[in-house]
């Protein structure tokens, strides 16, 4: 991946000598310092073998005849930023998520795969490594550490231990991903316990999540060894961890932004920044072109009032020490790999430049390396496993001329709550009552080919479409047909059998939005632009219609989310998160 700093010692030791000369020479730069939180006029950079040989006000002496020289001009100089816990398993591959992370000068992404093993386990955890290999850009993996959410309803697939135990000796992969039930941690769980057992004896990071956890449940959680949390939406929760010695990534990406909140209170509190970073946690594609990425997060800290060297270093620095990659990287320092960014102002906080690995990789708000498309294997494409639909596959039977259902009802696109309805049946088929709001919803088993589905009543959609149907679901992997009619919902889950995944939208039998996903249903393997298009034009054309959401497609992605409340749908029935019992279609 890059080189080993004890490969090279000798070499780059020799280059800040300059008994040996430098691969590359940065010149008259004006550098940001993490480490002193000092900006220092003209300095020179020597740069060897992908490391930092030399930082000091001349370089002269590391110059050679082969030396690449380039004078910044007073230009600032900062480290690359990192985006600490981020699923890039989503909408698209990671060598064009790559692209726009470049952009915007994020260097590192410490991915959290959770989506592609709920869908493929073990073998989609080798193969989304492999997506990540050989890329401009640094991509460290963890093993997911939510799954299952629930092991007496999920059917997503994880990582068993032995599994996580080889997966862990790669290079990239640094431990386990956000362990999302706190309950598991301070029920004492045996398998929790035993995994987390496993990452500690083998020196590897836990990422946290600990929202709604405090007193005597979060100590016991970080005397686990799990330090970090991005869960934190005001300053009460910040403090209390921070002072049971975590770290807080600081959210702000497409599910939730909490850098308002949480900054302005940072600031007056005169917290210590050391153990402060940024995260996304996820961005679509139309935010990341939209805001930025870690550069926005760090633009808007300094305009809420935060130092823009401290800003630049919970985006750089304060990441890599977390993870104990500070030998390596967060600085610019002799030894570090060589991931700077060049900044006209610390303003605007669009790079100039951009160099991984002391290689130029974004020059004038451009790519300017070649970013390799990786072969996908077929199998990975082939995860909707369901035979054609007909109308009948949306039925609901029922004996009586009306019939009492117990409804889904949309509170937000995320949180639901059990509601009621009192519907027509026609033929033996309970009705979806669309000038009442009141939808079909339906969930399939797509990724075992059980051919087991439910289909139950949701309400408060709003749009006037005749389906929606989504295979990207958190993180049950079921196909989600939300309906005003039995036929367009045949027809929009037939569109994703023929897609092999994605979402789709459907009037009257035509076809009015589509966002195929052919990776394991959750990723496209299209670019950026036309992704991000079809994403635009697909909750648009929900939007458009009518829609009580503004971001329709968070709808079937949380339906089966069994972390939240209060009643989710999978395929195997209609389940109430609170009392953990499944719920009967019709009461
Ligand atoms: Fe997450």
């Amino acid at each position: 991946m890059h080189t080993k700093l004890s490969s090279v010692i000798s070499d780059i030791n020799a280059v800040a000598m300059g008994e040996a000369k430098a691969d590359l020479l940065l010149k008259n730069c004006s550098l940001v310092n993490v480490y002193t939180r000092e900006i220092l006029p003209s300095m020179d950079i020597a740069i060897s073998k992908q490391r930092v040989a030399y930082v000091g006000d001349d370089a002269s002496h590391t110059k050679g005849e082969k030396t690449t020289v380039i004078d910044l001009e007073g230009k600032y100089v900062t480290p690359g930023f990192a985006d600490p816990h981020v699923h890039i398993d989503q909408f698209v591959l990671p060598s064009e998520f790559a692209k726009k992370a470049l952009l915007c000068g994020v260097t590192s992404l410490f991915s959290d795969p959770i989506d592609i093993v709920s869908v493929c386990g073990y073998r989609g955890f080798r193969e989304f490594l492999n997506l990540c290999s050989n890329l401009p850009i640094r991509i460290f993996n963890v093993v997911p550490g939510g799954l299952p959410v629930d092991r007496k309803f999920s059917h997503s697939r994880t990582l068993s231990a032995s599994q996580a135990k080889a997966a862990i000796k790669h290079s990239s992969v640094l431990g386990l991903g956000e362990v999302f039930s706190w309950i598991k941690v301070t029920n004492r769980d045996s398998k929790t316990m035993k995994t987390i057992s496993t990452m500690l004896d083998n020196d590897c990071i836990i990422n946290g999540h600990t929202a709604g956890a405090s007193g005597k449940k979060l100590n016991a959680y970080v005397s686990s060894g799990i330090l970090s949390c991005h869960e934190p939406i005001n300053y009460d929760q910040v403090i209390e961890r921070l002072r049971l010695g975590m770290w807080i990534m600081i959210r702000e990406g497409s599910i939730r932004r909490d850098l308002k909140e949480i900054i302005p209170s940072v600031l007056s509190s005169r917290v210590f920044t050391d153990r402060l970073m940024f995260c996304s946690d996820g961005l679509d594609p139309v935010d990341i072109d939209k805001y930025g990425y870690i550069n926005y997060c760090v633009k808007e800290a300094i305009k809420l009032g935060v130092e823009p060297i401290e800003a630049i270093a919970m985006a750089s620095k304060n990441c890599f020490d977390y993870y104990n990659m500070d030998r390596d990287l967060g600085g610019i320092a002799p030894g570090k790999l060589a991931d700077i960014l060049v900044f006209d102002s610390l303003d605007e906080l669009k790079p100039h430049k951009v160099f991984v690995g002391g290689k130029l990789v974004v020059s004038n708000g451009s790519i300017v390396t070649q970013i390799k498309k990786h072969i996908i294997p077929k199998w990975i494409k082939k995860t909707v496993k369901l035979e054609k639909f007909s109308e009948k596959d949306f039925v609901v039977k029922c004996k009586t001329t009306v019939a009492n259902a117990n409804t889904i009802n949309l509170k937000t696109e995320i949180v639901t709550e059990k509601g009621t309805a009192q519907l027509a049946t026609k033929d033996g088929n309970v009705l979806p009552l669309p000038d009442k709001d009141v939808w079909k919803v339906a969930a399939f088993d797509r990724t075992y080919g059980s051919k087991k589905g439910t289909v139950s009543f949701l309400t408060n959609f709003g749009a006037q479409i005749g389906a929606f149907a989504s295979t990207w679901t958190f993180h049950e992997n079921d196909l989600i047909v939300i309906g005003s009619n039995e036929s367009d919902m045949a027809v929009a889950a037939n569109n994703l059998i023929k897609t092999q995944g994605g979402m789709t939208v459907v009037m009257d039998g035509k076809t009015l939005a589509s966002l195929p996903m052919q990776l394991g249903g959750i990723i496209s393997t299209d670019p950026f632009e036309k992704v991000s298009n079809n994403f635009i034009n697909l909750n648009s054309t929900i939007v458009d219609s009518g829609c009580r959401f503004s971001k329709p497609h968070l709808i079937p992605l949380f339906l089966p989310f069994l972390a939240l409340p209060d009643v989710r749908i999978l395929y195997s029935g209609i389940v109430d998160v609170k009392k953990r019992s499944y719920l009967p279609v019709l009461s």
